[in-house]
């Protein structure tokens, strides 16, 4: 039984496998639409989701599956104390996967042990968001027809942000591939990153809190929101919430064929502006999702 709990658990050519199928159901819906018949996903979301949670059950719906869950920990028996490994055990009595989203980084490493069903990780903490990895993955194959040989600026929160965690993980894991790490010096990447990952692998990388000093090099920009969940201070989150805001302006420099992404949900750090120009691709982006997820539960049932 395979779990997915961080980006690494999948090779690069599964994960160039899922990429390929995601494609195949974009192009051939209807070919997909009973595969998953009389399956049930469970959704488990210990912290608020749009994007994730939904369409997790979307993919599975549009696989012919049933959904069951909870949207919030206190509406299920956690908020009487239960343990999460408790939850796990008797929640794959009623279900043949469960996707999992938990504050507490490693969460749901300690879920997969207990579990008799396989668990995807849909966020823990500051630390991964694998299936969001996949829908960037699956973004930039289709808007840039490849995913080696480019330039990927990540801009914002680059410390509490775990969707950049596991892009940078995914992604050193391709040919010429470069990074422009864009933060406050409050919000840098954190050292294990640089360390266990970039270094690790001799991956090109620079660093600058200026969002228009590298713009005409990148080919993708990669912006994300100041995690105000997981500040300490509510001081700091205020002075750093608005460090970024791309504008019109900010892109004059940039390639025509720059594709824009964010993993959504936006605050204020990409202008409503930018919403209508080309290269935004975050709203496809988010459409992605449903398509690599239901790949991915194709995968984890073992369903051809
Ligand atoms: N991108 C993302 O994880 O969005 P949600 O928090 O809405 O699921």
């Amino acid at each position: 039984m395979r779990n997915l709990i961080d980006i690494k658990d999948l090779s690069v050519e599964e994960i160039n496998n899922l990429i390929e199928v995601a494609k195949d159901i974009i192009a051939n819906r209807e070919k997909y639409s009973h595969k998953c018949d009389g399956k049930k996903l469970a959704t488990l979301f210990f912290e608020p989701s749009t994007r994730t949670r939904l369409s997790f059950e979307a993919a599975m719906m549009e696989l012919g599956g049933k959904v069951l869950g909870f949207s919030e920990a206190s509406s299920s028996s956690v908020s009487k104390g239960e343990s999460v490994a408790d939850t796990i055990r008797v929640v794959g009595c009623y279900s043949d996967i469960i996707v999992m989203r938990h504050p507490k980084e490693g969460a749901p490493f300690v879920a997969a042990q207990k579990s008799t069903v396989p668990i995807i990780n849909a966020g823990d903490g500051g630390h991964n968001h694998p299936t969001q990895t996949l829908t960037d993955l699956l973004t930039i194959q289709c808007e840039k027809n490849r995913l080696d040989n480019l330039t990927i600026g990540l801009c914002g929160d680059l410390k509490f942000g775990r969707t950049v965690h596991s892009l940078i993980t995914a992604m050193s894991r391709y040919k010429n591939i470069k990074f422009v790490l864009i933060s406050p010096k409050e919000l840098t990447i954190p050292e294990y990153i640089k360390k266990e990952v970039l270094d690790k692998n001799n991956i090109q990388y620079c660093e600058t809190n200026d969002i228009e000093e590298y713009m005409g090099e990148l080919d993708i920009l990669y912006m994300t929101r100041v995690q105000k969940e997981r500040f300490f201070n509510e001081a700091d989150y205020i002075r750093l919430k608005d460090y970024y805001i791309l504008n019109k302006e900010k892109l004059e420099k940039a390639k025509q064929d720059l594709c824009i992404m964010h993993p959504l949900p936006r605050v204020n750090e990409i202008s409503t502006d930018v919403d209508d120009d080309k290269r935004a691709c975050y709203f496809k982006q988010a459409e992605y999702g449903k398509f690599i997820r239901m790949a991915l539960i194709l995968k984890l049932l073992e369903i051809n």
